[in-house]
């Protein structure tokens, strides 16, 4: 696979007309933006046309989360919209993921739309060891609980997972090559982490088996966006 189509760059701003300036300038380098919650909330659903529009495709990072009903509901408006992947909370539990899986499934067959990929948000990049069990009381480690709801997004038919870069060799090893693995909070040598705990650079994520890597601030804070978006394609070339 080029780089170019391993690279998703996140739109997290809130302003459409700038969402789609910077689709226009990343165009040469970047195939697929990511509409997180920000974005869909602040410019609202045709902002997924308006991107496809300019031939590229969008990530609806919107991580559905709640009772099987309404998330497989949300999970077919999101096909409808024409995303080519979307993700839920695999914390969602088998029965919504499957839930979720199937409506799209059978809508997409029904409507003659291009089924969108599916993937179960596994632990958040920005949650540490303390947190998920001092907050979550998750006892068991990060990795294992990454591994179990690995499964359960395979056992509910999903199309893979988003997960760190520290669990991607691991799920790439149990889950073979076919399960898509979407890491973010990437950062390279020159970006601070922000807000998130468990990083990776692009190099060491692509290489330990990530189909794609989740590019924000580690570019769009940069003085040089496109500098910065050059060098982390090199990066990956050494992979
Ligand atoms: O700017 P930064 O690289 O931290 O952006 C990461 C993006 O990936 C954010 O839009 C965030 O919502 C998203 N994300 C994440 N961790 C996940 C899933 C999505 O950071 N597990």
């Amino acid at each position: 696979m080029p780089v170019r189509d391993k690279l998703i760059l996140a739109l997290d701003l809130n302003e459409k007309k700038r969402a789609l300036e910077i689709v226009d300038k990343f165009s040469d380098y970047i195939n697929t933006f990511k509409v997180g919650l920000e974005l869909f909330v602040s410019a609202g659903p045709s902002i997924v046309d308006e991107i496809n529009r300019k031939g590229k495709k969008v990530f609806l990072d919107l991580k559905f989360h709640d009772i099987s009903n309404t998330a497989s509901r949300a999970a077919m408006a999101a096909a409808r919209l024409g995303v080519y992947m979307f993700n839920v909370h695999a914390n969602g539990g088998l029965e919504m993921m499957k839930k979720c899986r199937e409506s799209v499934t059978e809508l997409c067959i029904r409507e003659n739309i291009e089924r969108p990929k599916m993937l179960g948000v596994t632990v958040l990049t920005g949650l540490t060891p303390d947190a998920l069990k001092n907050e979550l009381s998750v006892t068991h480690s990060i990795r294992t609980h990454v591994n179990h709801l690995s499964r359960l997004a395979i056992d509910a038919g999903l199309d893979g997972v988003v997960a760190s870069g520290h669990e991607t060799a691991m799920i790439r090893t149990h889950f073979g090559k076919n399960f898509i693995i979407v890491t973010p909070g990437i950062r390279t040598s020159w970006s601070p982490p922000d807000d998130q705990r468990r990083t990776a650079t692009p190099r060491e994520a692509i290489k330990e088996g990530a189909d794609y890597i989740v590019l924000g601030r580690a570019v769009l804070n940069q003085p040089d966006p496109l500098k910065a978006l050059e060098l982390i394609s090199a990066e990956i070339l050494t992979a």
